[in-house]
C-alpha cells in the first residue's frame, strides 16, 4: 500500500470512528465526561451521571446585558467582552435568548432568518469570537429554538401569503375565508387575543398564538420539519451545545381546527400543549438531528404536567433531556391570561408541595430543571423574596439557596446574582413588552380595570425582569453609553455589580460561592430529596442524601424569626454554610435565614 493509501483508510476510520461514537450519544444518551468533584468514592456509586445534570446554567437577555456600540442594545461583542465576569461565577452553560435575525415585535421571538445573526446584536463573525471565547474558558452555549412561529417577515411567510397556490402556502396554518370564521383561538399577544389573522392578499385567516406578526409554524408539513431539522444541524456543525425550545409543547395541532374541545375551555394552554403528534415530532427530531450531537435540550413546557412530562423527558422516549414546567411560577394569580395577581398573595405550602411533587417524579427516570426568575418573569426577589432595603440581600441569597439545593438543574437567570429588583413602571409608555402593551389595550377595550392590571404588571410584567444589567454606578449603569432601550433600574447606583465584586457578603460573591459548593457536593445534585415539616408556614426543610451523606437544608421564607420542626436531631449538625455572618445551629432561624447543615 502506498503512504498516501495507508494514510488515507487510517483518516477514513478515525472518521468513522468519530462518527458512531456521536451517534451514540445525543439528547438522554450522550456520555461527555462530567466533572470529577469531591467525594470521588460517592462520585463513582452514582449511575447515569451526565454534564448537564450537574450544570449551572446562567440565562442571560442578550438585549440587556452589556452593549459594545453605544446603541442602547446589547450584543454579541458586549458579551464576549464580559466573558470573564461571566466565568467568574463557576456557571457551566451560558443560555442566550433568541439572537437571530428579527423584525423584534417580541425581541427576537419572531425570527426572519434562522441563520443569520439579528443586527442589532452584531455579525456572525461576531458570534463566532463569543462561541470560541466561552468554549476556551469551558463554558457551554445553549441556543433559543424558535419554532413554534417564525416572524411574519421571514422569506417563508412572504411566499406563502403571496397566493394560495405558493409552493411555501402549506408552512403555515390557513383557513379560507370560504369557509366562513373559523373556530375561536386564544392569542397570547393579540390586543383582541384573537389567534386568527385576516390576510386580505388572498382572503384567508393565517394561525397566529402570538402576536400577528408570529405566524405559527405547520408541522404537520413534512417540509417545515425538514427545514427546522437543517437549521438546528447549521448551528450544531458551529459548535453550539444545547437548544432551549421555545413553546415546543405547542408545535402539534390538529389542522381541521375544531371548535376547542369541553374539558378545554377556559383552558387553551392545555388544549395547544396537547396536539396528537407532538411526541412523533421530537422522537423524529431526536432521530434526526439530536441524537447525532453531544448536546443538552430543554423545552419550554407550558401545559407539561407531573402526569405527561416524563413523554418528553424520559430517557427511553428518546426525546428531550428536561422540561420546564409553570406549576409553581403560576402561582398567585387571580387571571393568569390577564396577568392579573390574587391580591391575597401566594400560598407557601401549595409552592413546597409543588416543588417536592415535581422532585418525585424524577426519583427514578428523567431529570428536572428548576428557576424562580427569567425573561418571561419579574425580578426573583421581588416576587418570590422581599425587595425592601433591610431583606433584600438576605431573602436574595436564600432564593439562591433553594435553587441549589434542590436535585434538578438550576436556570439561574443573569442579574439574580445581585439581586436586581423589580423596576415597577407608573405608566404604560415605559414599557416595551408586546404583552404588556396589548394586554393593556384588550383590558381597556373589554372595560376592565386597567389600575388593577399596571399594579399587578409592578409585580409580575416581563419588562422588570429585562432591564439592563447594572454592572456599576455611572449614569446607564454601565451597560450603555447610549440610551438604553428600556429604562435602567434608578437603583444601580446601589446594587451593581461593582460595588459587590469588592464585598465578601455580597449577593453576587454568596451565589459564586454556592455554585462552587454545589459542584463540589455531588449529594446536592443527585442525592435524595425528602421534605421536612411540611406544614410549616414559614420554612422549607428538606433533606438530601447520598450513599451515607445527609445535608438539612433550612430556608426561612419571611421577615419574622421562625422555628422548624423537622423531627431531626440536630444538635451534632455541622454548619456548612448560610446566609448570616453567625448561621443558626438551633432551627430557630432568623428572616429570610438560609442554612445548609450536615448531619
Ligand atoms: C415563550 C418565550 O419565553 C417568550 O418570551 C415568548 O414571548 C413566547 N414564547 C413566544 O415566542
Amino acid at each position: 500500500m502506498t503512504n498516501r493509501k495507508s494514510k488515507l483508510l487510517i483518516a477514513i476510520f478515525v472518521l468513522a470512528f468519530l462518527v458512531l461514537s456521536c451517534q451514540n450519544s445525543g439528547s438522554g444518551t450522550n456520555q461527555t465526561q462530567v466533572n470529577s468533584n469531591q467525594s470521588p468514592t460517592v462520585a463513582n456509586e452514582i449511575p447515569d451521571r451526565k454534564w448537564w445534570k450537574e450544570a449551572v446554567v446562567y440565562q442571560i437577555y442578550p438585549r440587556s446585558f452589556k452593549d459594545s456600540d453605544g446603541d442602547g442594545i446589547g450584543d454579541l461583542r458586549g458579551i464576549t467582552s464580559k466573558l470573564d465576569y461571566i466565568k467568574s461565577l463557576g456557571i457551566d452553560v451560558v443560555w442566550l435568548n433568541p439572537i437571530f435575525a428579527s423584525p423584534n415585535d417580541d425581541n427576537g421571538y419572531d425570527i426572519s432568518d434562522y441563520e443569520a445573526i439579528m443586527k442589532d446584536f452584531g455579525t456572525m463573525a461576531d458570534f463566532d469570537e463569543m462561541l470560541v471565547g466561552m468554549h476556551k474558558r469551558g463554558i457551554k452555549l445553549v441556543l433559543d429554538l424558535v419554532a413554534n412561529h417564525s416572524s411574519d417577515e421571514h422569506e417563508w411567510f412572504n411566499q406563502s401569503r403571496s397566493s394560495r397556490g405558493n409552493p411555501y402556502r402549506n408552512y403555515y396554518h390557513w383557513w379560507d375565508e370560504e369557509k366562513g370564521k373559523p373556530a375561536k383561538r386564544w392569542s397570547f399577544f393579540d390586543e383582541n387575543a384573537d389567534a386568527w389573522k385576516y390576510d386580505e392578499t388572498t382572503k384567508s385567516y393565517y394561525l397566529h398564538y402570538f402576536s400577528q406578526k408570529q405566524p405559527d409554524l405547520n408541522w404537520e408539513n413534512p417540509q417545515v420539519r425538514e427545514e427546522v431539522y437543517k437549521m438546528m444541524r447549521f448551528w450544531f456543525d458551529k459548535g453550539i451545545d444545547g437548544f432551549r425550545m421555545d413553546v415546543i409543547t405547542f408545535i402539534s395541532k390538529d389542522t381541521r381546527f375544531p371548535e376547542l374541545p369541553e374539558k378545554y375551555r377556559g383552558n387553551f394552554v392545555q388544549y395547544y400543549a396537547e396536539g396528537e403528534q407532538r411526541h412523533e415530532y421530537l422522537q423524529e427530531m431526536n432521530r434526526e438531528v439530536l441524537s447525532r450531537y453531544d448536546i443538552m435540550t430543554v423545552a419550554e413546557g407550558p401545559g407539561t404536567t407531573t402526569e405527561n412530562v416524563l413523554e418528553y423527558v424520559g430517557e427511553d422516549r428518546r426525546e428531550l433531556n428536561m422540561s420546564y414546567h409553570f406549576e409553581a411560577i403560576d402561582l398567585g394569580y387571580k387571571d393568569l391570561s390577564k396577568k392579573l395577581i390574587d391580591p391575597n398573595g401566594w400560598s407557601f405550602l401549595e409552592f413546597k408541595k409543588i416543588y417536592s411533587k415535581w422532585d418525585a417524579v424524577f426519583a427514578e427516570k428523567g431529570w428536572g430543571t428548576i428557576y424562580l426568575g427569567n425573561h418571561d418573569q419579574p425580578r426573583m426577589v421581588t416576587r418570590w423574596g422581599n425587595d425592601a432595603p433591610a431583606f433584600r440581600e438576605l431573602s436574595s441569597k436564600m432564593l439562591t439557596t433553594f435553587l441549589l439545593t434542590m436535585r434538578s438543574t438550576p436556570y439561574y437567570y443573569f442579574g439574580d446574582e445581585l439581586g436586581m429588583t423589580n423596576i415597577r413602571f407608573d405608566n404604560i409608555d415605559d414599557y416595551r413588552d408586546i404583552m404588556t402593551i396589548n394586554l393593556h389595550k384588550l383590558i381597556a377595550t373589554e372595560g376592565g380595570d386597567l389600575d388593577e392590571f399596571m399594579e399587578s404588571q409592578k409585580v409580575v410584567g416581563r419588562d422588570n425582569g429585562r432591564t439592563p444589567f447594572q454592572w456599576d454606578n455611572s449614569p446607564n449603569a454601565g451597560f450603555t453609553t447610549g440610551k438604553p432601550w428600556l429604562k435602567v433600574n434608578p437603583n444601580h447606583t446601589e446594587i451593581n455589580a461593582e460595588a459587590q465584586e469588592s464585598d465578601e457578603n455580597s449577593v453576587l460573591n454568596y451565589f459564586r460561592k454556592i455554585v462552587k459548593f454545589r459542584k463540589e457536593n455531588l449529594v446536592l445534585i443527585y442525592g435524595k430529596y425528602t421534605l421536612l415539616d411540611q406544614d410549616n408556614e414559614s420554612v422549607y426543610a428538606y433533606t438530601r442524601e447520598l450513599n451515607g451523606e445527609k445535608f438539612l437544608i433550612l430556608l426561612n421564607f419571611t421577615e419574622k424569626e421562625a422555628d422548624t420542626n423537622t423531627g431531626l436531631d440536630i444538635r451534632n449538625a455541622k454548619i456548612l454554610l448560610g446566609n448570616y455572618e453567625k448561621p443558626s445551629a438551633d432551627g430557630k432561624l432568623k428572616p429570610y435565614e438560609a442554612v445548609i447543615l450536615e448531619l
